[in-house]
């Protein structure tokens, strides 16, 4: 079977992308990075990106005059790139309905709270705001609400009584790196199917 090209949206750090790549030439991942589109043009992902001679893209929000031509530019280029699976890793936008629509059930997203609880920004400290004792990661098709796709793969994380926002994501980061690779692997592997909210996992 040929290997599944993936299109990465990434808006900064990239510790997301950079453990994806390493499952891929470790082996672990049976896929390719066909481009990765970043919104910052000093967003470090671009970097990791260039080092490995991965395709990468700046795409700003400034530059066009609607939101809808900023889609379709990275539209294009993950067109462009026959890119199969739409991976966003820390992409900090909102995509719209019309995105999405360009690819139904192609775009799966991460994010570091188990959801429903603690949707949008800021979700380690919200976490510790509200008092929770646990909470994690959980990754997920996009639709056109914030955080609320069919989800896919989730992994608990306790909370500690000292925990700081960073401290707290320092934790659940690692099992993100983790967890990302094994739900697009099954991707890959053609093992995921959506039944409305549910995402069954083909054994
Ligand atoms: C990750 O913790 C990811 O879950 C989060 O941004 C971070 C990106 O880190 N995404 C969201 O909060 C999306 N709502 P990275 O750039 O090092 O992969």
């Amino acid at each position: 079977m040929s290997e599944t090209v993936l299109g990465i949206l990434a808006s900064g750090r990239g510790s997301n992308m950079q453990s994806i790549l390493n499952n891929i030439s470790s082996g672990r991942l049976h896929a390719k990075i066909g481009i990765v589109i970043s919104d910052h043009a000093n967003a470090k992902v671009l970097e990791i990106a260039a080092v490995a001679g991965i395709p990468a893209v700046c795409i700003e929000r400034k530059n066009f005059a609607t939101k809808q031509e900023f889609e379709a530019a990275i539209a294009a280029e993950i067109v462009n790139h026959e890119v199969q699976l739409v991976v966003l890793a820390g992409f900090m936008r909102i995509l719209s309905g019309y995105f999405i629509g360009l690819f139904p059930g192609r775009i799966m997203n991460i994010h570091p709270s188990l959801l429903p609880a603690f949707p949008g920004l800021n979700a380690h400290s919200q976490a510790l705001t509200y008092g929770a004792k646990v909470s994690g990661c959980t990754i997920h098709f996009v639709d056109e609400g914030v955080d609320t796709g069919p989800i896919i793969m989730q992994q608990a994380v306790e909370v500690l009584p000292d925990d700081t926002p960073d401290s707290l994501a320092e934790r659940i980061i690692k099992v993100e790196h983790a967890l990302y690779s094994k739900a697009i692997g099954l991707y890959c592997d053609q093992r995921l199917s959506i039944e409305g909210r549910n995402v069954k996992i083909i054994e």
